[in-house]
């Protein structure tokens, strides 16, 4: 099953209200894939979604070089990937995903090596962008009616 979410944001304190919402309905375990071009914002959302599941100032950087940065906080641990500079199935196999899907995954660029990872996902689809401005699809693979209209209703306070 299929839910898709179409918001319409104007600026970073909306993409930051996003990634709050986003923040509140997961946990380890909850892959979320980040699509869109280049400068769309997946690295901003996420570091804004670090930052609410860390609940201290972290500094998030672009995973598109190291390809996967990792955070502690506590117990909780973050794996952050960027695929966009992966070249074949063998490297992709070689980033300890079985590891990572036991905490919170954020692919960027999951384009690449689509097929491998599991249905079940939350993909944000960051599209159609001005300055300051992003068109972003909230699409939800493999969740329940309930737990889509609970995140519409909490998007549905701001978009
Ligand atoms: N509403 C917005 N949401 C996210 N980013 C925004 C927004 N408005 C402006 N920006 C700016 O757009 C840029 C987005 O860059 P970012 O690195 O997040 O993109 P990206 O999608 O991760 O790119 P890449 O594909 O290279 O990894 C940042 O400079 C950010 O400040
Ligand atoms: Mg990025």
């Amino acid at each position: 099953m299929k839910y898709k979410i179409n918001i319409s944001i104007k600026n970073l304190n909306e993409t930051k209200f996003l990634a709050k919402v986003i923040s509140k309905i997961i946990h380890p375990k909850v892959l979320i894939l980040l699509k869109g071009k280049i400068g769309t914002g997946k690295t901003t959302f996420t570091s804004y979604l670090i930052n609410e599941i860390a609940k201290e100032k972290t500094k998030v950087l672009s995973p598109t070089f190291p390809i996967v940065n990792t955070y502690k906080f506590g117990d909780k641990e973050v794996w952050h990937y960027d695929l966009y500079r992966l070249n074949n199935k063998n490297e992709f196999y070689s980033l300890d995903f079985e590891i990572a899907f036991d905490n919170y995954v954020i692919v960027e660029w999951p384009e690449v090596m689509e097929d491998l990872f599991p249905k079940k996902r939350i993909e944000l689809m960051f599209k159609d962008f001005g300055d300051y401005s992003r068109k972003v699809d909230v699409i939800f693979f493999g969740y329940d009616y309930p737990f889509y209209n609970k995140v519409w209703k909490l998007l549905k306070q701001k978009f």
